[in-house]
C-alpha cells in the first residue's frame, strides 16, 4: 500500500510543480484554482497522515509552519555589490568608453535587462535543493530568510542542475496586489504601506512565514553563477536561458545589444512603456554580456565595472489641492482624498490622490490651496511628493481631521495603536451601500448589473437598507431608476433569483466579517456545513479549525453576536437563501483509491458492505463482484469463501477491515 500511497504523493507533486510553474511562471494557467486547492489539499492531507513521505520540495513545504523569533545574519557566498548608477546618456556613453579600454579593443556586447525595483535576493541550491535565501543586507552578509522565501511559488524549491548553484533576484509585487492589499490592511486598520518595494521588504521579515503565505509576492531572476567555478556559463544571456530552462521566471524583456545606441534605444523604449508592466521598474541595467569579459573589467570596491543601471527620472507635475476629501469604506474606515487640479502626468490625467490617513496629512502639512508636486516614481500610483511652501498663501490653516463621518454625520473614533478613523455607525449610508456592493460582487454573491451605481440609487430612495432587502425587490420600483428599463429590471431581478443558489462558501465571505476573506470563508463553510452551526460557533471551536486565527475567530463571533446581523440573516434565509454546502461543494475527500479495483467477500466484523462500498467510491475506487488479475484488493470478512481461495491463487492483496480502516486513516 505503501507504494501505491508513496506513487499517489509524487504525481501529485509533479502536478502541483507543473501548475505553479504554468500559473506563476508563464501566467498560463490550465485548470481553475478550485482544482489546483483538491490537488493541494489532498496532498497536505496525505503528508499528514504519512509524515514519513514529506520531503524537503514538497510543495506542502511552501505554506510554512514554524514561527521563527528572528533570522539569522548569514554571509554571501560572493558579496552582493551594488550598481553604479546614473541618469544621464553622457554618464551611459562614458561607461561604454571605459569598457572599451579596460577591453583594450576586443569586440564586446551587452545585455540590456529591466532594472527591478523590489527586494534583492540570494538562492543557494545544493545538490539540487533550494537550501538558502538570504536578503542583501549590507552587500557582505545578509539574513537567512529561508523560511518566508520557501512561500513564494513562482521560486522553485528543487531542479534538475545538481552542481551548486547561486541564483539572484528581485523580490517584488504587483501593483494591483499591493493596492488590494493595502485597501485590506486600510480596512483591517492596519498601517497602509507606502510602495511595493517597502511592501516587499516588510513582508520578507514577517515572523510568521504563514502571513508570508498570504502576501503576494512575486519573483524575476537575473542572475546565476555556478559556485564550481569549472561549471560556469559563457555569457549572462546564456545564463538567463538556464535559468529559464530551470523553471526560474525570468523577464522576457531583456535584450542583447550590440553597442551603446542599441543600449539607449532600450532604455527610452522602457522608459516609454513602463507603464504598461504589472510592476514597477525605476530602470535599465545594462551587462557586458560575456562572463570572462565581466571578470576582466573586475570591480572597484562597491560596484562591479561591468555593468550599470540607468535610472528613470521621477515624472513629476504640479498642481493646486482644491480640497481635501473623505471617503468611508465598507467597515467604516474613513480615508482622505485630495482633490487636485486635474493634471497631466506620464500618460493619464490625475484629479485625486489618496492621501493615506492623518498621520500622512500632519507629516506634509498638506493644505487645502497648497501647491503640491505628485510624482509618479519607480510605482505609477502617483502621490504628492511634497510641498511648495514657497507658493503657501499666508492666510491657509492647517487642516484639521474631521470628527464627524461625512456621510452619517456621527462621531467617528480612531482605535488605540491605529492609524485610521473610523465611522462605528453600522447604519452609516456609505457602510451600507459598500456593504451591499461587496455582497452583490463577483467573488461574492455574484449578481450581475449591481453596481456602484445601481446599489447607490435602491439605498438612497429607501428601496433597500441591508442584503436581505435585495430578495424582497419588486419589478416596477425598479424600471423607474435612472439607465434602467423593463428588460435589465427584469435582467436584475432574475439575477437576485439566481444567487439564492449561490454556495455557502460565497454567502460566508458575501457578509463581509472582518478578516474574514474567501480563503476563511471556505474553511468556515466545509467545517461548518451550514450558516445556523456557523453562526452558534465558540471562539474556542473556531480556533480549532485550521487557517483561522484569533482575530479571525473573534470577528466572527463578534459578527454573529451583533443582533442586527443576526436579523439579517433571518432575513435571507426566509426569503429562501442558500445557507447549506452542496454537494457540488462537498468536503473533498483525497482520491487515494484513483483506478483500484476492491473486491468484498464474507461478512465485515463491524461495517455493513454498502458502507464500505461507499467509503471506496467516494475515494476514486471501484469494487466489484468477481475476483480476477485486475483487482487489486480483496477485502475479506469472516466466512469468506471461493473468492477468497481465488485471490491467493492469483497472488492478489487480500486485506481485512482492519487494515482497509487503516488505509483510509480511520483506524
Ligand atoms: S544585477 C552585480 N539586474 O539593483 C550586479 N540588479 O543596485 C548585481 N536590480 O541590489 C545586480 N533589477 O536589487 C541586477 N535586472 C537587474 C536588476 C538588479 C534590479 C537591483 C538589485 C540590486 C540593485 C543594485
Amino acid at each position: 500500500m505503501n507504494s501505491k500511497l508513496n506513487d499517489r504523493v509524487k504525481s501529485l507533486r509533479a502536478l502541483i510543480d507543473q501548475h505553479d510553474y504554468k500559473y506563476y511562471v508563464l501566467n498560463q494557467p490550465d485548470i481553475s484554482d478550485e482544482k489546483y486547492d483538491e490537488l493541494l489539499k489532498e496532498l497536505v492531507e496525505l503528508e499528514s497522515l504519512h509524515p514519513e513521505l514529506i520531503t524537503r520540495n514538497s510543495p506542502t513545504q511552501r505554506v510554512g509552519s514554524d514561527l521563527t523569533k528572528s533570522f539569522p545574519t548569514v554571509p554571501h557566498i560572493e558579496p552582493m555589490m551594488s550598481l553604479s548608477n546614473t541618469y544621464s546618456k553622457e554618464e551611459l556613453v562614458e561607461f561604454d568608453r571605459r569598457v572599451g579600454e579596460l577591453l583594450e579593443g576586443h569586440k564586446y556586447e551587452y545585455v540590456c535587462e529591466l532594472k527591478f525595483d523590489g527586494v534583492a535576493i540570494s538562492l543557494i541550491y545544493e545538490n539540487g535543493y533550494l537550501v538558502r535565501g538570504v536578503t542583501r543586507g549590507d552587500g557582505e552578509k545578509g539574513e537567512d530568510v529561508t523560511v518566508n522565501i520557501k512561500t513564494i511559488r513562482s521560486i522553485p524549491l528543487s531542479m534538475e542542475n545538481k552542481t551548486r548553484l547561486e541564483v539572484r533576484g528581485e523580490v517584488l509585487m504587483y501593483r494591483d496586489d499591493f493596492m488590494a492589499m493595502n485597501q485590506r490592511r486600510i480596512e483591517a486598520g492596519e498601517a497602509a504601506f507606502a510602495n511595493p518595494r517597502n511592501s516587499s521588504a516588510g513582508t520578507l521579515k514577517i515572523q510568521d512565514p504563514k502571513e508570508v503565505a498570504g502576501r503576494p509576492l512575486k519573483f524575476f531572476s537575473y542572475y546565476l553563477r555556478s559556485l564550481d567555478p569549472s561549471a560556469n556559463f559563457k555569457s549572462h544571456f546564456d545564463s538567463l536561458k538556464e535559468l529559464e530552462r530551470l523553471k526560474f521566471p525570468v523577464m522576457k524583456a531583456h535584450r542583447v545589444c550590440k553597442d551603446i545606441h542599441q543600449v539607449f534605444d532600450f532604455c527610452k523604449e522602457w522608459e516609454e512603456k513602463r507603464g504598461t508592466l504589472p510592476f514597477d521598474i525605476d530602470g535599465v541595467v545594462i551587462k557586458v554580456n560575456n562572463i570572462r569579459q565581466q571578470e576582466t573589467l573586475g570591480a572597484t570596491a562597491k560596484s562591479p565595472r561591468w555593468a550599470i543601471a540607468y535610472k528613470f527620472k521621477a515624472q513629476q507635475a504640479s498642481t493646486k489641492v482644491l480640497g481635501i476629501t473623505l471617503q468611508v469604506g465598507r467597515t467604516g474606515v474613513v480615508s482622505p482624498v485630495a482633490e487636485l487640479e486635474p493634471v497631466f502626468l506620464a500618460g493619464s490625467t490625475i484629479s485625486r490622490v489618496t492621501l493615506h490617513n492623518e498621520d500622512f496629512i500632519r507629516e506634509k502639512d498638506i493644505r487645502v490651496g497648497d501647491i503640491v508636486v505628485i510624482e509618479k516614481g519607480g510605482d505609477v500610483i502617483p502621490k504628492i511628493s511634497m510641498v511648495m511652501l514657497e507658493k503657501r498663501l499666508p492666510s491657509s490653516k492647517r487642516y484639521t481631521f474631521p470628527k464627524k463621518c461625512p456621510v452619517c454625520n456621527s462621531e467617528i473614533i480612531k482605535p488605540e495603536g491605529e492609524a485610521a478613523w473610523r465611522c462605528e455607525n453600522m447604519t452609516c449610508d456609505a457602510q451600507i451601500k459598500k456593504r451591499i456592493e461587496h455582497f452583490c460582487s463577483r467573488d461574492a454573491m455574484d449578481i450581475e448589473n449591481l453596481g456602484e451605481a445601481v446599489v447607490a440609487q435602491l439605498v438612497d430612495r429607501h428601496l433597500i437598507r441591508d442584503v436581505a432587502d435585495l430578495y424582497l425587490l419588486q419589478l416596477e420600483p425598479l424600471i423607474e431608476l435612472e439607465r434602467m428599463g423593463q428588460k435589465s429590471a427584469a435582467n436584475l431581478i432574475n439575477g437576485i433569483e439566481r444567487s439564492k443558489h449561490q454556495s455557502l462558501e460565497k454567502l460566508i465571505y458575501a457578509l463581509g466579517i472582518r478578516f474574514v476573506g474567501e480563503e476563511s470563508a471556505k474553511d468556515l463553510a466545509k467545517y461548518f456545513k451550514a450558516l445556523d452551526k456557523l453562526m452558534s460557533a465558540s471562539t474556542d471551536e473556531l480556533l480549532q479549525i485550521q487557517g483561522i486565527g484569533e482575530r479571525t475567530a473573534n470577528s466572527v463571533v463578534q459578527f454573529f453576536g451583533n443582533t442586527k446581523n443576526s436579523a439579517v440573516i433571518q432575513k435571507l434565509m426566509s426569503a429562501g437563501v442558500n445557507t447549506k454546502l452542496t454537494s457540488s461543494s462537498a468536503e473533498h475527500v483525497p482520491q487515494i483509491f484513483s483506478g483500484k479495483t476492491f473486491v468484498l467477500t464474507g461478512t465485515l466484523p463491524t461495517h455493513s458492505r454498502d458502507t464500505v462500498k461507499k467509503m471506496i467510491e467516494e475515494r476514486g475506487g471501484k469494487t466489484s463482484g468477481s475476483v480476477s488479475k485486475k483487482t487489486d484488493f480483496v477485502l475479506a470478512g469472516e466466512e469468506a469463501g471461493s473468492k477468497l481461495a481465488k485471490a491467493r491463487e492469483l497472488g492478489v492483496t487480500i486485506i481485512d477491515e482492519n487494515e482497509f480502516m487503516k488505509m483510509v486513516g480511520k483506524a
